[in-house]
This record gives C-alpha cells, sequence and structure tokens, in this order.
C-alpha cells in the first residue's frame, strides 16, 4: 500500500469517527451552564463530600457476574447528611427511591400516599430556579406551556407515567425509576441508575458494592469531578459501567434530560456540550410520550487530568 492510500485511509477513519460524535451543540452548551450557575442545591466536592474513586475498574463480560474489586473502600468517603437531606428537592427524592419495585416484570403499586409524594417531589422541584429557568426556555421554543399546572402534568407524563420495559410484562417501569432508581432484568442484568444520591444511600447501607472507574487510558478522575464512570454490583447484580453526575441536585439532571427530551422527536438523541469543565455527550432515548432512559458519557473531564499519572 502507497503512503497516499493509508494517508486517505486514516483520513476516513477519523471521519468515520467523527460522524458518529455529534458536533458541540453551542446554544444547549450555553444554556446548561446557566443552569449549571443556578444549581445552588448542588454539594461542593470536598466540602459537603469526599469521594475515593481508586481503582481502575476491570474489564467484564455481558451478562456476567464475575467482577474484580479494585475498590475494597467505598466512593463516598463523606456526606453531609444533614445539609443533603436540608434540601428540599433531595429530601422528596429520598422518600420517592424506597417506593419502586426493583425487577423489571414486576407490576409497580403505586398507592394514594406514593401520587402524593410525586406531586410534592415536582412541586419542590418546580419552585427550584433550575427548574423555572428551564420552563422559561421550553415556553420561549413553545415546547411547554407557561401554565404552570400544565408544566408539571408534562413532567409526570416524561418521568412518571408506567410503561413496559420488556414485552409481554405488567406496568412496571418509569422514567424516574430507570434513571434514578435502576432496576435490574431477569435477575442478572442491572439497567439504568444514574443518580449519585441513590448511589450513596445504596452504598451505606452496603447495598452496593463499588468495584472500581472507568476512564480514557491516559484520564484520572479527580475527587472534583462532576461526572464519573462508575463499576458496581447493586444486591449482586452486576453494573459493568454506569455514568453519572456527581454533587448535582436532581432538579439540575432533570431539566438536562426534559429539556433534550423536547428538543427531539427521535427515539435516541445524543447531544454533545461543554458544561463547567466536563466534555459530555447527554443520551436521551424516548418511550412514546415518556421517558425511557437519559445519562451523561463523559467524553473529558477538566483538560489538566488528561495526562499519565501513577498511583
Ligand atoms: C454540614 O452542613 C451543615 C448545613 O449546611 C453545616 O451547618 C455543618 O457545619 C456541616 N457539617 C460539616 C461537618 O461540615
Amino acid at each position: 500500500m502507497t503512503f497516499r492510500m493509508i494517508l486517505i485511509l486514516v483520513v476516513l477513519y477519523c471521519t468515520g469517527l467523527d460522524a458518529a460524535r455529534p458536533a458541540l451543540n453551542q446554544e444547549l452548551s450555553t444554556f446548561f451552564n446557566e443552569l449549571w450557575r443556578l444549581d445552588t442545591n448542588r454539594m461542593s466536592p470536598g466540602v459537603d463530600y469526599t469521594l475515593s474513586v481508586q481503582g481502575r475498574a476491570g474489564f467484564v463480560n455481558p451478562g456476567s457476574q464475575v467482577v474484580t474489586d479494585h475498590a475494597a473502600l467505598p466512593l463516598f468517603t463523606s456526606v453531609n447528611e444533614t445539609k443533603l437531606r436540608s434540601i428540599t428537592t433531595v429530601s422528596r427524592l429520598i422518600t420517592l427511591l424506597d417506593n419502586y419495585e426493583r425487577s423489571t416484570g414486576v407490576a409497580e403499586q403505586v398507592t394514594t400516599e406514593e401520587l402524593l409524594e410525586i406531586s410534592q417531589f415536582l412541586d419542590a422541584v418546580m419552585q427550584t430556579p433550575v427548574m423555572k429557568r428551564a420552563h422559561q426556555y421550553l415556553v420561549s421554543k413553545r415546547l411547554s406551556n407557561s401554565d404552570v399546572r400544565q408544566f408539571k402534568d408534562q413532567l409526570k407524563l416524561i418521568w412518571f407515567q408506567l410503561y413496559r420495559r420488556q414485552r409481554n410484562s405488567r406496568l412496571d417501569s418509569c422514567g424516574f425509576e430507570h434513571v434514578f432508581v435502576g432496576e435490574t432484568r431477569s435477575g442478572n442484568e442491572l439497567i439504568g441508575f444514574h443518580n449519585w444520591i441513590q448511589f450513596y444511600l445504596q452504598e451505606k447501607n452496603r447495598h452496593l458494592d463499588y468495584k472500581g472507574f472507568q476512564a480514557g487510558y491516559h484520564d484520572l478522575p479527580d475527587q472534583d469531578d462532576h461526572v464519573l464512570k462508575l463499576q458496581f454490583t447493586w444486591h449482586g447484580v452486576v453494573k459493568p459501567v454506569a455514568s453519572a453526575f456527581i454533587g448535582t441536585s436532581p432538579e439540575f439532571d432533570m431539566a438536562l434530560y426534559t429539556v433534550i427530551f423536547l428538543l427531539n422527536t427521535e427515539r435516541s438523541t445524543n447531544v454533545l456540550v461543554n458544561i463547567d469543565q466536563c466534555q459530555v455527550e447527554l443520551v436521551v432515548v424516548r418511550h412514546g410520550r415518556s421517558l425511557e432512559t437519559a445519562y451523561p458519557k463523559l467524553l473529558s473531564s477538566n483538560n489538566r487530568h488528561v495526562r499519565q499519572r501513577s498511583y
């Protein structure tokens, strides 16, 4: 092969890779940074909580429950729970977390008490500067009604409408459960689970065992990173990798995903944005008029992390 042919192949290969990744979305980067600044309910790393990322996670074969522990200690060394629970949206999130049946295929029993908890959680979320600003933005795009009750119904439909995650099964799931709680499928697969508060609480109750982080070969996470890729087991079931925002408020995560959900009509949407010091691809998948899943894919954290470091 001539040098020129190799060059052409390299160029084709690289442009092919680029095509798979969306271009940076400037408008949403600007808007999400505004939400980031408005997120006064975000916990500060090193102050309100401390992390211990420990070792790099190993490869887990799909479906396998064999996993090597590269983190003897918990991910969360400490969390100021007084502060965490004093945040209204967080305390109401925590009351919701215990409402969901872990396994898909098992019908959710929604009691009137739980409906009230959902309603109170949404009320608290909608009173935050972050969700108020998101609402305003969606109204300006003619994607939401300016009436707050109608906006609340819209949020409820996106996040809490029950649907069937598996064919021929019961109404066993909703976007909120998948993203904020996590679910097991067929008893040996852990799906969803993209919220740090649930991670922390489950780890504290010893239902969750952190196994190590994942990052690019030359990239190492820091204790102050706001997006992490983690490997863990929950009730013994392996999650080979799950990424999540760390320290952010529930309303921040919900606002980002809701905006992307409503801006797009495709089944699956990937949006590339720079938020604070991270470059992340936000993935939002719909299930009809509701949310199937939503999570951040970390592309690079703070530039200074992209270098080789040894422990
Ligand atoms: C935890 O947060 C509360 C409320 O913000 C604060 O008063 C307290 O000093 C914090 N505790 C620690 C150990 O930092």
